[in-house]
Order: C-alpha cells, then sequence, then structure tokens
C-alpha cells in the first residue's frame, strides 16, 4: 500500500475501532497490514475498507490482528522465577500488600500468574492485582478466569495447576478464591489516563509494534505510575532505551526499578488522548 491508502485506512480504523495507528512502527505495520488485507482476499484498500463496513466480524479480525493477545500463564518462565524468588522478596520487604498492575492482560494469564505465585509466598495476604487491556473480548475470558487451553497453561509448574484450577470439558478454569483477586478493566494505553501508586507494573509484549517515541512516552508515564523504588517488569524480547533518561535503573533482564525522576521529563498525554 502507498502512503495515501495507508492514511485513508489509518482513518479508518480510528473511526471503527479507535486505535491510533499513529502510535505505531509504519513500515512495520504497513508491511503487517498489506499481508493482512490480501489474505482477507481484498483486491485493494478501498475494496477493504468497504468490506469491513457493516461487518461486525470483519472488524474484529482486523481489531484482533492489530492487538495480537497472544498470552500463556507464566510466559517466559525463567523471567517469572526472577519475580518469585527476587523481585517479590524485596518489594515484600517494603510493604505487606503489594499494589500490582498487569497493563494489556490480555485474557488473563499473566495477572493470575502473578495471584498464584503471591497465594504461594503469601498464603491468605489479599494483594490488589489491577488489570487491564483494551480489548473487551480478552478482558471477559479473563473475567471468568477462563477456560483455558492446555497450550495455555504448559508452562505452569503442576502444582499450581493442581491447586488453582478446574478441569473441564473445555478447558482449565481458574478458581474462585484466584478470581476473587484480580480487577479486570478496559484502558487504552495510548489515549486514557494512568492509575498511580504501584509497587509493581507489568506490561510485557504489548509494545512491540509501537514507535520509539510512543515506548518512551508510555516508560515516563510507568515512571510517574510507580512508587518509589516501584518496578516494571518488561517482554523478554523487548529493552528499554535510555533507561537512566527516564528515571529506571535494570535490576535484572526484564526488571527496572523505579530510582529518581526522570531528566527533564515529565509525564505525557498522547496526540490520541481524548
Ligand atoms: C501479545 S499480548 C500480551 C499479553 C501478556 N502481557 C503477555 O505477555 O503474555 C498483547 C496485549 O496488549 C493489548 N494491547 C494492545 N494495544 C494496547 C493498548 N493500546 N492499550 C492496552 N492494551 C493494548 C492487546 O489487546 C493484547 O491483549
Amino acid at each position: 500500500m502507498n502512503e495515501i491508502e495507508y492514511e485513508h485506512l489509518k482513518r479508518k480504523i480510528r473511526q471503527l475501532i479507535q486505535i491510533d495507528l499513529n502510535n505505531y512502527k509504519e513500515n512495520q505495520m504497513m508491511r503487517r497490514l498489506d499481508g493482512f488485507i490480501s489474505r482477507a482476499k481484498a483486491t485493494d484498500i478501498a475494496q477493504y475498507c468497504s468490506k469491513l463496513d457493516g461487518d461486525p466480524m470483519e472488524i474484529a479480525k482486523l481489531r484482533n490482528f492489530i492487538t495480537i493477545n497472544v498470552s500463556e500463564f507464566y510466559r517466559d518462565q525463567v523471567h517469572f522465577e526472577t519475580l518469585r524468588k527476587m523481585v517479590f522478596p524485596s518489594l515484600l520487604r517494603n510493604s505487606a500488600r503489594l499494589n500490582i498492575w498487569s497493563a494489556g492482560c490480555s485474557d488473563g494469564q499473566e495477572p493470575y500468574s502473578i495471584a498464584m505465585i503471591l497465594d504461594e509466598l503469601t498464603p491468605g495476604i489479599k494483594h490488589r492485582v489491577f488489570a487491564t487491556d483494551i480489548d473487551k473480548e480478552s478482558l471477559s475470558k479473563g473475567n471468568a478466569g477462563g477456560p483455558y487451553q492446555p497450550a495455555e497453561v504448559r508452562n505452569l509448574p503442576q502444582t499450581l495447576l493442581m491447586k488453582y484450577f478446574y478441569f473441564g470439558e473445555d478447558g482449565y478454569t481458574v478458581n474462585e478464591k484466584i478470581r476473587e483477586r484480580i480487577i479486570f478493566s478496559q484502558l487504552d494505553l495510548t489515549r486514557d489516563k494512568f492509575p498511580i501508586g504501584f509497587d509493581l507494573i507489568v506490561c510485557r509484549n504489548v509494545t512491540i509494534y509501537f514507535s520509539n517515541e510512543t515506548k518512551r512516552i508510555l516508560s515516563l508515564n510507568f515512571q510517574n505510575a510507580l512508587k518509589e523504588n516501584g518496578i516494571l517488569f518488561i517482554g523478554a524480547t523487548e529493552t528499554m532505551l535510555d533507561a537512566a533518561d527516564l528515571g529506571f535503573q535494570r535490576v535484572h533482564p526484564c526488571f527496572y526499578k523505579k530510582v529518581t525522576n526522570p531528566i527533564s521529563e515529565s509525564p505525557k498525554v498522547f496526540s490520541s488522548a481524548i
């Protein structure tokens, strides 16, 4: 597609699914959309846009394609082990009840993994786990506790699987004890105001297609949303550019601690914000 077609598609996507593609890496997004649209058997962008009109299924497919909501429990095990063995013990020394935000939580696999680890470490303590995503369908599966397919739970230690799930015909469903620990809520990281006061923010595999400028603004906003010495947990394939300038220090692979106020920067509002 050319620039003019991309501009047209961006307007259409913003109008139909309220996602601002200006926050994404342009060349990469154009390439991905080209592939997606040809698989949708549209001859050109104009035809694809008219195909979208009045077709909720096609709109949902496009939204899922852009946001990519694949997830699993204990994704990248090694980093969940760092969380369990090093990060939580250190945070728990300063605060008996933690305030945690899973930002871009997909169907709930990530916040539930966190709630299970915490229940093992501090039985009976009700930490607050706030789980947000842009995608309503994902949130409703999360809220229902599943059901999840065997592939989604394959990394979970067997003890956690036995302790925190029911197994039925549809798959694995999280039990009430863990479900009641999570508050699911819709939030668009590029439009909505951030909640604040967190010991830990987990934002993994959400910003991989975002532009560097959008990632920088998000890091500043996460920094502002963390308590002093709070931790940001990012994805295994991600790195934070200019961590020190943004007021972070890398303490383990994928874990960044809030250390100071960012150099000459304050939290930003996106141009797409309403
Ligand atoms: C690949 S999943 C990652 C899920 C989980 N964090 C993990 O690592 O397994 C990316 C999630 O980010 C969500 N997402 C994408 N753009 C978003 C935005 N602007 N605001 C909030 N969530 C967003 C998607 O809906 C999707 O559920």
